[in-house]
């Protein structure tokens, strides 16, 4: 597996595969020796109308903000590598028009820094909450915002991808086909012009996955929340799903690649990474949020006096290796 790459200060905490920093994301994305990491994914704090905890930009600084960010994620990437961010939309101040920050910030990364555009891609999740309420619940004026924007940027037009390792479910009725292709199935050219031979019939494991990718942020996140209960500190308020990162580490890289998130807020990125085998490093200005994600990665064996201990250890600035808690090392069996 590939060393690491040795950033400038000590990491909050680490693991078999990886380590999370507290501090400035772009004095450590400086440190990283360009061209050494595979894939970033990350979802920045968004350009909220409201302060959030987590520190989010006024909108009208908001796209600047995160370009510098962005230029030095170019430089850090290999040739073959990818960069995902995830961005949410937002409203302008006090009307109920939208923010056009996403689609600046698509254009000025491909214009200005040079990267390449491989996907658009969509995440509806189905259970977010109606907002803002003024516009949606109140006046009923708009429609629920339930949509991101996934920029898939390569550093070329070529970033390394495999499709099949993210394969959808089969439909009902393609299940049928497959089993009986003869009783279902006439070859025919579509009025589209696509000539659709036996060969569609064939079982490739599963449907090549759209562009839109559904997924509820519903999840558990089973220990993480769990232990911030048990330690009381309060838990990230803006994860993401477990089935967002995990489906762009499995298209994007191989074991033994390295994944970085810039943002990494409660470290789900990280630990999807450690599950799938990927090495990893997490960046986080909040030294909260950093000694919390380390929760990610321990098992219930651990006492809640441990699990305490853990997270002042991390809040006085101490690097901890998570080996000395039970802590697990492969966590694929937990995540499947
Ligand atoms: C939207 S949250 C990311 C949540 C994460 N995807 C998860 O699932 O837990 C954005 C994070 O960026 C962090 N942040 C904001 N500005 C930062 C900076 N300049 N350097 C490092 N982290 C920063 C915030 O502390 C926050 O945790």
């Amino acid at each position: 597996m590939r060393p690491l790459p040795s950033l400038k200060g000590p990491p909050a905490y680490t693991t078999d595969r990886g380590a999370a920093f507290c501090g400035e994301s772009l004095d450590l994305l400086q440190a990283i020796p360009a061209g050494s990491i595979n894939l970033v994914m990350t979802s920045p704090p968004f350009p909220l109308l409201r302060e959030k905890s987590y520190g989010n930009q006024s909108q009208a600084e908001y796209v600047d903000w995160l370009l510098r960010f962005c230029e030095r994620v170019h430089r850090v990437l290999a040739s073959d590598g990818s960069f995902v961010l995830d961005l949410g939309g937002a409203y302008r101040r006090g009307v109920p028009e939208r923010s056009l920050h996403q689609w600046r910030i698509l254009i000025r990364c491909v214009d200005e820094l040079g990267f390449h555009l491989a996907e658009e891609v969509y995440w509806h999740n189905p259970s977010k909450l109606p907002s803002p309420i003024e516009w949606v619940n109140k006046r009923k004026l708009r429609m629920k915002d339930s949509v991101n924007t996934v920029w898939w940027f390569g550093k070329t037009a070529w970033p390394k991808a495999d499709v099949t390792k993210v394969l959808a479910p089969y439909s009902a009725r393609m299940k049928t086909l497959l089993r009986d292709p003869d009783a279902f199935y006439k070859p025919r050219v579509r009025p589209s012009g696509h000539d659709i031979g036996k060969g569609f019939a064939t079982d490739n494991g599963g449907a090549i996955p759209s562009n839109l990718l559904q997924i509820s942020n519903t999840e558990s996140n089973g220990l993480y929340l769990e232990a911030c209960k048990t330690v009381e500190v309060p838990p990230h308020p803006a994860r993401f799903p477990m089935l967002l990162p995990r489906h762009f580490i499995r298209m994007l890289t191989t074991p033994g690649d390295i994944v970085l998130d810039i943002f990494a807020g409660s470290n789900i990125t990280g630990q999807v990474a450690e599950t799938e085998g990927r090495r990893w490093l997490a960046f986080d200005l909040s030294k909260e949020y950093v000694a919390a994600s380390a929760f990610r990665f321990l098992t219930r064996a651990n006492t809640h006096s441990e699990m305490r201990n853990l997270y002042s250890r991390i809040l006085t600035g101490e690097t901890v290796d998570l080996s000395e808690y039970l802590y697990q090392p492969n966590l694929r069996a937990a995540a499947s």
